[in-house]
């Protein structure tokens, strides 16, 4: 069966000793209250290795939200995968919609981290989704699609399972605009559609994948309810504690 998964993903967001703080604390709720589900922080690059000491890596996944497209040498500025895994992380965010638009990752880019995260043993939650224009003009399935074939239909059915998917429609980021659940449930249900025709109806069966966009504790139980979707990708409602504990008690 496929997991359950709540993974909050910090933005750039916390200094290092606030990122800490917020680990410590969401580290000790869930020690007190195990979750029913996996949980995943992802955090900026400067806070894995601290924040990699404090948690229970048994209750809590460690995150990236990005790595470079190369695995080392003269590229200054950037972070490898190994690096990532280095600091005791798990998974890295790929694709996400701020990083395809800000810093114009195309899919071949993202098809060469997505390769280099795999082949360093980080686990991928890679991120699709479509634009309000899109979604105005009804190309949301043709916007995920392309996405999937872009960046990650060229894995063989093993390494595919070590992805994770995340549906983030762009005009719900932080908008506080959410998905209705019908209309998440509906093009969830459309992704693992496009997975079995790939990879067939197991390894579509075991893909999490994840709802993204303004989700927060009150419209989480509503989610989580639908068939095909396995947990969230959250931003803003990640960087208090109470907030991120009260998605992942929505899987109670
Ligand atoms: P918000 O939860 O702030 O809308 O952000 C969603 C997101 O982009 C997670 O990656």
């Amino acid at each position: 069966m496929r997991k359950k998964i709540v993974a909050g993903n910090w933005k750039m967001n916390k200094n290092l000793q606030e990122g800490i703080e917020l680990a410590k604390e969401l580290n000790e709720a869930l020690a007190a209250d195990k979750p029913n589900c996996d949980v995943v922080i992802c955090t900026p690059f400067i806070h894995l290795a601290k924040v990699s000491d404090i948690i229970d890596h048994s209750v809590i996944g460690l995150g990236a939200e990005n790595c470079a497209d190369k695995a080392k040498g003269a590229f200054t500025g950037e972070v490898s995968a190994e690096m990532v895994k280095s600091t005791g992380a798990e998974y890295v965010i790929l694709g996400h919609s701020e990083r395809r638009e800000y810093y114009n990752e195309t899919p071949e880019i993202l098809k060469e981290k997505v390769l280099l995260a795999l082949e360093n043993g980080l686990k991928v939650i890679f991120c699709i989704g479509e634009s309000l224009e899109q979604r105005e003009a009804n190309q949301q399935n043709e916007v995920v699609k392309a996405e999937l074939e872009g960046s990650v239909f060229n894995l063989s059915a093993e390494d595919f399972q070590k992805i994770v998917i995340a549906y983030e429609p762009i005009w719900a980021i932080g908008t506080g605009k959410t998905a209705t659940s019908d209309q998440a449930e509906e093009i969830h249900a459309y992704i693992r559609s496009v997975i079995e025709q790939k990879y067939g109806k197991e390894v579509a069966d075991n893909t999490s994948i994840l709802y993204g966009g303004s989700c927060k504790a009150s419209n989480a139980p509503e989610l989580f309810a639908k068939p095909d979707i396995d947990g969230g990708l959250i931003g803003g409602a990640s960087l208090k504690c109470a907030d991120f504990k009260g998605i992942i008690d929505a899987w109670k």
